[in-house]
C-alpha cells in the first residue's frame, strides 16, 4: 500500500512537472515568435493582422498570389506589409511606386533575398547564378558578361536574328503538318522558343520529336510547377526543415533533374571545347574561366556557369513562349484583330519575304498588339522578389534593409490611373490618334531598374519575329466544336493560357 502511495506521488510530482514544463515551453515560444515578428519601425507600412509562427501566410493564396495582392492593395493602398513566418515582405502596386522604387532609387531596392531552397542545387556562396544572386561584385560583372555575349554575339557565324529566323523556319513546317487540324500550339511554341536559347547557350538546335529534347522541356516544366504553392515558401522560411533527410530530393525532385540534365550538356560540350574556336555562351564563359583567380573572384566558375545556363533556361524560354501563347489565343478571341495585323503584313513584308526586325518600325499595329499581348497577358504578375539592400523610405513610409519586396507588375500593367481600359483587350493604347505607335511608361512586363529583364532585347527580337512570320503563313482559327477558350492565367511563377486547340489554315 505504502509503495503504491509512493508511486502515486511521484507520478503526481512527475505530471506536474511536466505541465509546468509545457506552460514554460509554450509562453517561451510564443514569446520568442511575438519578439521575431515585432515591428520596431515607425512609418513602416501597414499590412493585415500577423499570427503567431505563420504571420500572414493564410491571407495569400500562394496559387494566385497577384488575386490576393490586389485585395489587399485595395484594402491597404499602394504600400502594405506581409509576414512569411518570420519574414518582413512589403508588396509595391501601382505605376507610380514600382516606378519610385525601381527606377529612382534603384539601389536600395536592388538586392535579391536568399533562397534557401535552391541550396540543393549548388546555390550558395559566390554561386548564385544572375536571377537569384545578392547585389554586389561577383552579380554585376556576370550580368555584364551575359548581357554583351547575347547583345554581340561575338561568337560562331550566325547573328541572333538569323538563328531566330531560322527556328521560326522550323515552326513553320511543324504547324503546317498538322494540316488544319485542332492542336494545342503550346508544346511547338515551347520546342521552338526553347531551341532558341539552347543554340544560344549549347549551339545547337534539337529537332521538335528528339527524345533528349522533350524529356529536357519535360524536366523543366516539372521543376516549374514545384515553386508555387504554399510548401516552397514554408521551406524559405523555415530552412531547418531542408535538412531532414529526403526532403529536397522529395519536394525538388523536378529541379535536381533538371539540373543533372544541365550538368549533361555542359559536360559533353567540355569535351569538345577548343578556346581558338568560341561557339556558343557555354564556350565563351569557360575562356573567362581561364583567366584564372581574378576571374574565378569575378564568379566565373564551373558552378556559376551551371546556374547561369540554368537561369538563362529558366527566365527566357517560359517566359517568351507563354508570351506567344496569349498571342495566338487573342487572335483566335479578336478575329477582327488578327485580319488587322495580316493586312499590315502583307502591305510591308509581302508573303514570301521573311520578317526582320528593321520591318518592326513600319508595322505600328502589330507592334501595338504586341504590346497590348504583353500588357494584358501579364506573364510575370509578381514579378521577382527583390531585397532592400539599405534602409530606406517610399512615399512616408520606412522600409528596413533586408526587407523583401515584391513588384506587383500586374497592377502596373493594369494600372486604373494610366490604362484607358486596363480590363480589356485593347491594342489603341500604344497607338496615338495618327496610329503611330507609342509606349506609356507604365508598360513595364520586363520590370525596370538595375535588376530589369537582361533578355528584354532577346525577347523583343523573338516576339515580333515570330508572332509575324506565323501569322504571315497562318490564320488562326477556334475549331468548331471548341468552347471558347479562358482568358484567366494558370499561375506558376508564370501566368499562362489555359490549354486550348487551334486550327492554323495556311494562307
Ligand atoms: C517575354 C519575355 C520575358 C519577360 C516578360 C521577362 C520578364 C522578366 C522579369 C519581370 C524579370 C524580373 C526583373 C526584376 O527582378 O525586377 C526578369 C528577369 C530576368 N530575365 Fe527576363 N523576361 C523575358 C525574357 C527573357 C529572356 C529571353 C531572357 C534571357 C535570354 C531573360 C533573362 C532574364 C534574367 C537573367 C533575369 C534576371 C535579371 C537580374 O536579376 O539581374 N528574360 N525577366
Amino acid at each position: 500500500m505504502a509503495l503504491l502511495l509512493w508511486l502515486q506521488s511521484q507520478l503526481s510530482s512527475c505530471w506536474s512537472n511536466i505541465s509546468v514544463l509545457g506552460v514554460f515551453l509554450t509562453v517561451f515560444t510564443l514569446l520568442f515568435d511575438f519578439m521575431k515578428r515585432r515591428k520596431k519601425w515607425s512609418h513602416y507600412p501597414p499590412g493585415p493582422v500577423s499570427l503567431p509562427f505563420i504571420g500572414t501566410m493564410l491571407y495569400v493564396d500562394f496559387r494566385n498570389p497577384h488575386l490576393s495582392f490586389n485585395q489587399l492593395h485595395k484594402k491597404f493602398g499602394n504600400i502594405f506589409n506581409l509576414q512569411n513566418c518570420w519574414s518582413n515582405l512589403v508588396v509595391l502596386n501601382g505605376y507610380k511606386t514600382v516606378k519610385e522604387a525601381l527606377v529612382h532609387r534603384s539601389e536600395d531596392f536592388a538586392d535579391r533575398p536568399y533562397f534557401p531552397v535552391y541550396e540543393h542545387l549548388g546555390y550558395g556562396n559566390k554561386s548564385e547564378g544572375i536571377v537569384m544572386a545578392r547585389y554586389g561584385h561577383v552579380w554585376k560583372e556576370l550580368r555584364k558578361f551575359t548581357l554583351s555575349t547575347l547583345r554581340n554575339f561575338g561568337m560562331g557565324k550566325k547573328s541572333l536574328e538569323e538563328r531566330v529566323t531560322e527556328e521560326v523556319g522550323f515552326l513553320c513546317s511543324a504547324v503546317n503538318s498538322e494540316e488544319g487540324r485542332p492542336f494545342d500550339l503550346r508544346f511547338l511554341v515551347n520546342n521552338a522558343v526553347c531551341n532558341v536559347i539552347c543554340t544560344t547557350i549549347y549551339g545547337e538546335r534539337f529537332d521538335y520529336g528528339d527524345a533528349t529534347f522533350k524529356k529536357l522541356l519535360h524536366l523543366f516544366e516539372n521543376s516549374l510547377n514545384e515553386e508555387a504553392g504554399f510548401l516552397p515558401q514554408l521551406l524559405n522560411e523555415v530552412p531547418i526543415l531542408l535538412r531532414i533527410p529526403g526532403v529536397p530530393q522529395k519536394v525538388f525532385r523536378g529541379q535536381k533533374a533538371f539540373m543533372d540534365f544541365i550538368d549533361v550538356l555542359i559536360d559533353k560540350h567540355m569535351e569538345t571545347w577548343n578556346p581558338a574556336h568560341i561557339r556558343d555562351f557555354t564556350d565563351a564563359f569557360l575562356k573567362e574561366m581561364e583567366k584564372g583567380k581574378v576571374a574565378e573572384e569575378n564568379g566565373f566558375s564551373y558552378n556559376n556557369l551551371r546556374l547561369v545556363t540554368a537561369d538563362l533556361f529558366a527566365a527566357g524560354s517560359e517566359t517568351t513562349s507563354t508570351t506567344l501563347q496569349w498571342a495566338f489565343l487573342y487572335m483566335l478571341l479578336h478575329p477582327e484583330i488578327q485580319s488587322k495585323v495580316q493586312a499590315e503584313i502583307d502591305k510591308v513584308i509581302g508573303r514570301e519575304r521573311s520578317p526582320t526586325m528593321k520591318d518592326q518600325a513600319s508595322m505600328p499595329y502589330t507592334n501595338a498588339v504586341i504590346h497590348e499581348v504583353q500588357r494584358y497577358g501579364d506573364v510575370v504578375p509578381i514579378g521577382l522578389p527583390h531585397m532592400t539592400y539599405r534602409d530606406t523610405k517610399l512615399q512616408g513610409f520606412f522600409i528596413p534593409k533586408g526587407t523583401t519586396i515584391i513588384t506587383n507588375l500586374s497592377s502596373v500593367l493594369k494600372d486604373e490611373a494610366v490604362w484607358e481600359k486596363p480590363n480589356e483587350f485593347y491594342p489603341e493604347h500604344f497607338l496615338d490618334a495618327n496610329g503611330h505607335f507609342v509606349k506609356p511608361e507604365a508598360f513595364l512586363p520586363f520590370s525596370a531598374g538595375r535588376r530589369a529583364c537582361l533578355g528584354e532585347q532577346l525577347a523583343r527580337m523573338e516576339l515580333f519575329i515570330f508572332f509575324t512570320t506565323l501569322l504571315q503563313k497562318f490564320t488562326f482559327v477556334l475549331p468548331e466544336d471548341q468552347p471558347r477558350p479562358r482568358e484567366d492565367g494558370r499561375f506558376a511563377l508564370t501566368s499562362s493560357p489555359h490549354p486550348y486547340l487551334v486550327r492554323a489554315v495556311p494562307r
